[in-house]
């Protein structure tokens, strides 16, 4: 999930939208090959009297799979927000696990994202409000459902559920609601526990702040605790928009206040994103950046200014490890609502996905901002006719109170923003918690790399025995 933010309280998991500046998007540099297929799903799992269908894509590979073992495991991707090509590259455990496990790989994508439109190009229609209807957790969980009961073909097969970030979340709850179906989940940095009223608001941009306070030295935080005013002081005049324009390299200069107030919740949703994928070694998985990015960001601002035009210019640096690290990109472009991928994540914020952000800047690098709820709501019913219901999640799934689980591992790295809302205690002994305190989003899910800290090779092992354990089990009660 990407990032973030108090921005217009809205929580915005992957942003896919900056592969319009420029950035990597699915298909470059894919490591890993399958068959792309399709396959038929109700668009309504819960009614009777509708018979619409359409196609979700998935992704299989069943190359690993021992050809004399007609039960052989299956490794299911529970997709998240966005294409699941992109998934599919940036999940290297899951395949490597199943070539070690003799598994099946499957990515099913989600519903009402990448090429899984219930709709076609009309999935997103503003004429057409009543086409996001089917757009929840519980459809996408029914869609999954489906497809493994299809893939299992009638066999008594241990199927095992892979997720992260809001993938995660649906893992855990793919397990907790269809027991029968999964044997288990992995799900990797799942803030399941990040909604209203279970978790403090503050608490995704305290770790943020904490992550960059520790990067390189403390002038970091400083810096950028001060920028939000210093640059706001800077646009007071035209020449200030201006040279704040020039200095990131604006696609749009500033003209009024409204593109000030963007580019600022840009700047604070970068935060996130990199804190998020804060990795040992440089990857393209948001944005192509070097190892560490936090550090290198922190670099570049390693001294206190003493003017507001300087410090400026250190931000515009600074910020460009995220932005332009490959150095190609001609200008920045700051609007956020360029792809289907990124409207999909905003409109599950205005039905299921309340999660609640908040800062105060006196304990922050961010700018006190409140979480309303009365606004998010508001602002949902004017964007999409959807008002969102905050208690949905907790109602469905339980919230903090997990004691009846069982079978789910959740991981979470302790650099991962995500983590506060994540569950880090056991609720009983049929649910693994595993932390990688060197850990930033996920990084269990990605595949192996010499620069791979130890207690990320640990969590693998740890979660590679746990699901080899289940799968034997399974096995050994299922003697058909
Ligand atoms: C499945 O993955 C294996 C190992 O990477 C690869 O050799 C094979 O070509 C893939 N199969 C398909 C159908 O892409
Ligand atoms: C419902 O769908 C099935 C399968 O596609 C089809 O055979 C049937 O005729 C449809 N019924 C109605 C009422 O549309
Ligand atoms: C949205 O749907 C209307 C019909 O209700 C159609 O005229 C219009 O072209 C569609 N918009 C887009 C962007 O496809
Ligand atoms: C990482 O850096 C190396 C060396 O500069 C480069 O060849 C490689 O393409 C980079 N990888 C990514 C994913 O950016
Ligand atoms: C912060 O910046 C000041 C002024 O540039 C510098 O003297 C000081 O050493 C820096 N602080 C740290 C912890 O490096
Ligand atoms: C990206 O870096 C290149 C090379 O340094 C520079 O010409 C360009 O202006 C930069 N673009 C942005 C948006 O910073
Ligand atoms: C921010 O923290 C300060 C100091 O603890 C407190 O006085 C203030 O009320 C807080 N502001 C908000 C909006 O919570």
């Amino acid at each position: 999930m990407l990032a973030i933010s108090g921005v217009c309280g809205l929580g915005i998991l992957i942003l896919l939208s900056l592969n319009s500046n420029g950035f990597v998007t699915a298909s470059d540099n894919q490591p890993f090959k399958y068959e792309i297929k399709e396959f038929q799903v109700p668009l309504d799992h819960f009614s009777f009297l509708k018979n619409a269908s359409f196609n979700i894509r998935y992704l299989y590979n069943n190359s690993f799979a021992d050809k004399g073992n007609k039960r052989s495991p299956i490794f299911f991707y529970t997709g998240n927000e966005g294409d699941i090509e992109w998934f599919a590259q940036n999940t290297g455990f899951l395949w490597e696990l199943a070539e070690k496990q003799g598994a099946v790989v499957v990515f099913a994508e989600h519903r009402y994202y990448g090429k899984s439109l219930p709709f076609g190009p009309n999935t997103f229609n503003k004429t057409m409000p009543e086409n996001l209807a089917y757009f929840t957790v519980e459809q996408t969980l029914e869609d999954f459902a489906l497809l493994i009961t299809y893939l299992k073909n009638g066999a008594d097969l241990p199927v095992v559920a892979f997720g992260g970030s809001y993938g995660g979340m649906l893992a855990a709850w793919f397990r907790m609601k269809y027991p029968h179906i999964v044997i288990g989940s992995l799900a990797a940095s799942a803030p399941i526990l990040q909604f209203p009223g279970i978790t403090p608001c503050d608490i995704f941009n305290k770790i943020t702040t904490s992550v960059f306070h520790t990067a390189y030295n403390g002038n970091c935080t400083v810096n950028i605790g001060k920028s939000w005013k210093a640059i706001e002081n800077v646009a007071s005049t035209d020449a200030g928009k201006k040279q704040i324009s020039d200095a990131f390299h604006l696609c749009n200069p500033l003209k009024g206040p409204d593109d000030l107030t963007k580019l600022l919740d840009y700047i604070e949703l970068v935060y996130g994103n990199l804190a998020m994928a804060n990795y040992p070694y440089n990857n393209s998985f948001l944005a192509p950046l070097p190892a560490y990015p936090v550090r290198q960001m922190c670099f570049y601002l390693k001294e206190l200014h003493k003017t507001d035009a300087d410090l400026l210019q250190a931000m515009a640096n600074a910020l460009a490890v995220y932005t332009n690290y490959t150095g190609t990109v001609k200008c920045l472009d700051i609007s956020s609502n360029s792809n289907a991928d990124d409207s999909g994540w905003n409109i599950q914020s205005c039905n299921q996905m309340v999660m609640p952000f908040c800062s105060n800047s006196s304990d922050t690098m961010y700018r006190t901002s409140t979480w309303d709820f009365k606004e998010v709501s508001e602002n949902c019913v004017r964007d999409y006719h959807l008002t969102p219901k905050p208690n949905d999640i907790i109602l469905r799934y339980g919230g903090r109170d997990l004691s009846s689980i069982s079978n789910i591992i959740f991981s979470n790295g302790l650099l991962d923003p995500w983590s506060g809302g994540g569950v880090l205690q056991a609720p009983n002994d049929r649910v693994h918690v595993i932390i990688i305190p060197e850990g930033a989003h996920h990084l269990d899910l990605r595949k192996s790399e010499p620069a791979d800290p130890p207690s990320v090779i640990d969590a693998r092992q740890k979660e590679a025995t746990i699901i080899a354990s289940w799968i034997e089990e399974f096995y050994i009660w299922s003697k058909k």
